[in-house]
C-alpha cells in the first residue's frame, strides 16, 4: 500500500517561528510527527507588542535550527516527505518572507510540490488536527489579529458572517493586560487574573451589541478599561477589573454567536449536523470554550475547540491545510506572493474605521 502522504508546514506570519509535520492517517486525523514552537515573548516584551524587523531577523536567525529540531524530531527522511506547505500570509510582510523563501527554497531544492498556505485558513482546520469535521461548519475565528465569523463551505470557501469593526478580541485582551501592568502577551493573564476578581464590580460597554448583524466592536470597551485603570488603587482592583473585561467580552461572543448561528443555518439550510468551532490563540480562553460549549448545547450545535497547544500559531495546522490542498493537488508555483492582507473571503467588504455603516 502506498504510504500515507507527508507534509512540512512552516509558519513566521508574526512572532512564532515553527515548523511541524504531520502526516495523513486512515483514521481521518492526521498524525502531528512534530511541532517546533519558538516564540519571540522575549524579544519583544520590552515594547509592549511585536515591533516587526525585530520579529523578522529573529525568524531569519532560527528557521534553519527549527526546521532541523522538527525534521530530527519526526523521525521522517527528507525524501518521504511529500510537499511543503509555508504560510504567504496575512501577517507582516517581514515575517512571511522569511518562512515564505525558505518553504520555497526547501520545495525548490527537494523537487516537492509547494504550497502557499492562509493563516487565517490555518486556524480555520486547525480542530482537524484530533477531531473529524465536516464541511460546511460555522466559525468563530479569535485571535491576536483577527475576530470573525466564517461559515465554511469547504477548502479555500469562506463566506464572512461578521468581523470586528476595530479592535481584534486578543487585541482587546493584550491592552487591557499591559493597562494593568501585565507584560505582552498578557492575554492568558487575565484568564488567571479573572479568576480571583468580582465580575460585577465594573460595568463595562458593549458596542454594537444589539445593531450590526455578528459584527463585532471592541474599541470602546478598551477605552472604558483605560478610563477604569486609572482609579485602580490596589491588587483586588485589578483583579476585578479584569474579571469584569472577560465578563464583558464573554456576552459579547455569546450574543454575537447566537446571530452567527442564524445567519449559518439560513445559508445551510439542509446541513444535518450542525458544527460551531471555534479557533485562534483566544480560543485557549477555558471561560470562553465553557459559555460558546453551552451555546451550543442550547442550540443544537456540536461545538469543536482545538486542543489548547494549538489554539495559537503554529505550523502543524498550516501543514493540515497543505495535506488538504496535497490531496486536491492544488499546488503554488515558487513566485506564489506574500499577501500581508489575504483574507479568507475575498468578496466581504472591508468594515474598519470612521465611517463604516453597519
Ligand atoms: O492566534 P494567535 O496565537 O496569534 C494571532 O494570529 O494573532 O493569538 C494570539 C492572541 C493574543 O492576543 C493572546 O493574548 C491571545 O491570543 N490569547 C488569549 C489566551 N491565550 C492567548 N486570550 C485570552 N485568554 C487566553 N487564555
Ligand atoms: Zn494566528
Amino acid at each position: 500500500m502506498a504510504e500515507k502522504p507527508i507534509i512540512l508546514g512552516i509558519e513566521t506570519s508574526c512572532d512564532e517561528t515553527a515548523v511541524a509535520i504531520i502526516q495523513d492517517d486512515e483514521s481521518g486525523v492526521p498524525k502531528i510527527l512534530s511541532n517546533i514552537i519558538s516564540s519571540q515573548f522575549d524579544i519583544h516584551k520590552e515594547f509592549g507588542g511585536v515591533v516587526p524587523e525585530l520579529a523578522a531577523r529573529s525568524h531569519v536567525e532560527k528557521i534553519d535550527l527549527i526546521a532541523k529540531k522538527a525534521i530530527d524530531e519526526s523521525g521522517v527522511n527528507l525524501d518521504k516527505v511529500s510537499a511543503i506547505a509555508a504560510t504567504a500570509g496575512p501577517g507582516l510582510i517581514v515575517c512571511l518572507t522569511v518562512g515564505l523563501n525558505f518553504g520555497k527554497a526547501m520545495a525548490s531544492s527537494l523537487g516537492l510540490p509547494f504550497i502557499g498556505v492562509n493563516h487565517l485558513e490555518g486556524h480555520a482546520l486547525s480542530p482537524k488536527l484530533n477531531s473529524k469535521l465536516n464541511y460546511p461548519y460555522l466559525l468563530l475565528l479569535i485571535s491576536g489579529g483577527h475576530t470573525q465569523f466564517l461559515s465554511v463551505q469547504g477548502l479555500g470557501k469562506y463566506k464572512r458572517l461578521g468581523t470586528t469593526i476595530d479592535d481584534a478580541v486578543g487585541e482587546a485582551f493584550d491592552k487591557t493586560a499591559k493597562l494593568l501592568g501585565i507584560e505582552f502577551p498578557g492575554g492568558p493573564q487575565i484568564e488567571q487574573y479573572a479568576k480571583r476578581g468580582d465580575s460585577n464590580k465594573y460595568k463595562l460597554p458593549k458596542p454594537i451589541i444589539n445593531r450590526g448583524g455578528c459584527n463585532l466592536s471592541f474599541a470602546g470597551l478598551k477605552t472604558a478599561v483605560l478610563r477604569i485603570s486609572q482609579t485602580i488603587k490596589n491588587k483586588q482592583e485589578k483583579y476585578d477589573l479584569a474579571a469584569s473585561f472577560q465578563k464583558t467580552v464573554e456576552e459579547i461572543l455569546y450574543k454575537k454567536s447566537i446571530q452567527a448561528i442564524k445567519e449559518f443555518k439560513k445559508i445551510n439550510i439542509n446541513n444535518k449536523n450542525n458544527t460551531f468551532v471555534v479557533a485562534g490563540g483566544v480560543a485557549a480562553n477555558k471561560k470562553i470554550r465553557e459559555v460558546l460549549s453551552n451555546l451550543c448545547k442550547r442550540e443544537g450545535f456540536k461545538s469543536i475547540f482545538p486542543p489548547i497547544n494549538l489554539c495559537g500559531d503554529n505550523a502543524a495546522m498550516i501543514a493540515m491545510v497543505g495535506l488538504e490542498k496535497f490531496k486536491l493537488k492544488k499546488f503554488n508555483t515558487l513566485d506564489f506572493p506574500a499577501n500581508p492582507r489575504w483574507s479568507l473571503d475575498e468578496n466581504a467588504a472591508f468594515l474598519k474605521g470612521a465611517g463604516v455603516k453597519l
